[in-house]
């Protein structure tokens, strides 16, 4: 391996991104099997060139075009296009839920998101959707990141979520009438859910969140009840198109999942107690569920010491179990589905968790990786991208030492991570 080879292999956190762009031009990695998410196979002994940032060839090593190539050796382990996560909260810690979140200031969270992003990538997540984020905090961590001032994945951010007076998205408080906060996402009715759309779109979103229903970690929110009436979520919708941004809905409860599939989201957060009316209509629209199935895990076993109070556990308890037994109804039904963990809630970095339960509720190991992959990619718009190991697409691309779809487990410790041709973390030689 040739000293920058080397160089790039560590984890470089110090090391100007400039240095890395630079050394990672025109590499080649070769002798790893390689999981294509496309044909839903594995492809064994081929390579993948790859030049200013972007995959160039992947084909047989005779068939390489002639160059100065750095090799990356990566035989036995297997590659497969960098992980994205549809739904996680940078800004966020978790262990300080509940009261403790009142103590967070926005500067506070926008420097946790800096831990967090560079943990979110070296996990092997090299795109995530940021839904939800004080300040527009998830917008400037991108800005950072893409001036390569600090390291992280490649970020879609919802900026702030939007939600009703006292609903889930933020406005839900603890604090006594007198001491009122304004939150920056909450509207009442059609011409202010478009305004908060707008003033989204005018601080850097790239897609819109809302929420539909109560949640599990706001105070005092039902998540069986619908939050914005039909007119309101179809006002949020036709906005968003208007400025051609996807949008997302928080919705655990059967009434606000409805709802929302027929005023036109994009995606569904949780979908935790969706009908089989609903699985059908979200087929016949091309909706996409987001259902974060591992996090009730952390809830319920790490919750109450990090800070989750005890009317949280209580709804947490009522709907975790629900929320797999529809996720495998959706399985079933063959409705789009992405890979949407949470994570903020539950630590980031350990985003690769859901996989296995995404198994373990009826998903082959294929199609939770390709939920991952392709699927997010789909789902965000970026299907020319990213979301593949395709010529002319942005090369994103991990390794693991094992096989995947023999133990979806291995991508709980990603070994090898490459953004945009840049390689991060190499610990396999
Ligand atoms: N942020 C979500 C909420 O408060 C977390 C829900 C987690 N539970 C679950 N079963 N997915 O509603």
């Amino acid at each position: 391996m040739t000293f920058f080879a080397k160089l790039a292999a560590m984890t470089l956190v110090s090391v100007s991104s400039a240095v890395l762009a630079a050394v990672a031009q025109g590499t080649v990695l070769a002798g790893a099997d390689i999981i294509d998410v496309v044909d839903g196979k594995t492809i064994r002994g081929q390579v993948v060139a790859v030049d200013d940032g972007k995959v160039t060839y992947v084909g047989s090593e005779r068939g390489l075009p002639n160059g100065e190539w750095t090799r990356i050796d990566l035989a036995g382990a297997t590659l497969l296009p960098g992980l994205s996560d549809s739904h996680v909260h940078l800004t966020s810690r978790a262990d300080m839920h509940g009261l403790r979140r009142l103590t967070v200031s926005t500067p506070r969270a926008a420097i946790s998101g800096v831990a967090n992003a560079e943990k979110t990538l070296m996990a092997g997540f090299t795109t995530v959707r940021n839904l939800g984020a004080p300040g527009f905090a998830d917008i400037d961590l991108k800005r950072a990141i893409s001036d390569g001032e600090i390291v992280g994945p490649r970020i879609i951010g919802a900026g702030q979520s939007i939600g009703i007076t006292g609903g889930h998205c933020g406005d839900a408080t603890r604090l006594p009438y007198e001491q009122q906060r304004e939150t920056g996402g909450r509207a009442d009715g059609p011409w202010e859910v478009r305004q908060k759309v707008r003033e989204n779109k005018k601080y850097g979103a790239e897609v819109i969140k809302f929420c539909g229903t109560g949640g599990v970690l706001s105070p005092n929110t039902s998540i069986n009840a619908q939050q914005f009436s039909l007119e309101e979520m179809k006002a949020i919708v036709d906005e968003a198109k208007l400025l051609d941004l996807k949008v997302t809905v928080h919705a655990h409860g059967p009434r606000g999942i409805q709802s929302a599939i027929e005023a036109g989201v994009d995606s569904v957060e949780h979908a935790s107690m969706i009908t089989d009316a609903s699985i059908a209509l979200a087929v016949e629209k091309g909706t996409y569920l987001s259902m974060d199935i591992y996090v009730s895990d952390y809830i319920l076993s790490e919750g109450a010491a990090a800070g989750v109070t005890e009317e949280s556990l209580a709804k947490e308890r009522s709907v975790g179990r629900i929320q797999r037994e529809r996720f495998q109804a959706a399985v079933d039904a063959g409705v789009n589905l992405a890979f949407g963990s949470d994570a903020g809630v539950y630590p980031h970095g350990q985003n690769a968790r859901q996989f296995a339960k995404m198994v373990e509720w009826g998903m082959s190991p294929m199609q939770a990786i390709q939920a991952s992959t392709i699927g997010n990619a789909d789902l965000f718009g970026r299907a020319d991208e990213i979301g593949s190991i395709t010529v002319g697409k942005a090369a994103d691309i991990i390794a693991v030492k094992g096989d995947p779809l023999a133990n979806i487990r291995e991508l709980e410790s990603v070994d090898f991570v490459m953004k945009g041709g840049v390689v991060y973390k190499n610990e396999l030689n």
